[in-house]
């Protein structure tokens, strides 16, 4: 059983995942506007996978003898600069996540609930992931540089990325 405390805050963390799982489709259909396909490809298969995220959450906390609430999602930007700004914006939006995955766990210490300490390993493994792909296409990008020339290829690189489950 999981107190209404750790309900409560796994409920936010299912709101958060639901609002990345938007933000990351505003970012693919900016892509996809904007002759990416690649980029939107990509940006599509991440949306699935915070979708995916919050659906374990909702699972969980049913199971745990809690109450799994579907959230108010707000409107995430619909408008971007450049597919090198989407992408430092996705790195951020990412350490801010990791930020809550980590304060969950520490009440979960906390509260000695070493179930949900235990189920959460998998979203503190999952945000490493997450952090380390985003900064390995940063680095990628910088290295190539933003122009139109090289958009080409960033977009390609982008559309060969595969789902990590
Ligand atoms: Fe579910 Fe990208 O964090």
């Amino acid at each position: 059983m999981i107190s209404k405390s750790i309900e409560k805050a796994l409920n936010e963390q299912i709101a958060k995942e639901a609002y990345a799982s938007f933000y990351y489709l505003s970012m693919a259909s900016w892509c996809d506007n904007n002759r990416l396909p690649g980029g939107a490809k990509f940006f599509y298969m991440q949306s699935d996978e915070e979708l995916a995220h919050m659906k374990k959450l909702f699972v969980y906390i049913n199971e745990t003898g809690g109450h799994a609430i579907t959230p108010a999602i707000p409107q995430p930007p619909n408008g971007y600069k450049s597919i090198e700004e989407i992408l430092g914006l996705t790195l951020n939006h990412e350490i801010e996540v990791t930020k809550s995955i980590n304060s969950l766990v520490d009440m979960c210490l906390k509260e000695k609930d070493y179930s949900t300490f235990n189920f959460l390993q998998w979203y503190v493994a999952e945000q490493h992931e997450e952090e380390h792909l985003f900064q390995s296409i940063i680095d990628k990008v910088k290295l190539l540089g933003g122009d139109a020339k090289n958009l080409f290829w960033i977009d390609k690189e982008l559309g060969s990325m595969t789902a990590r489950g």
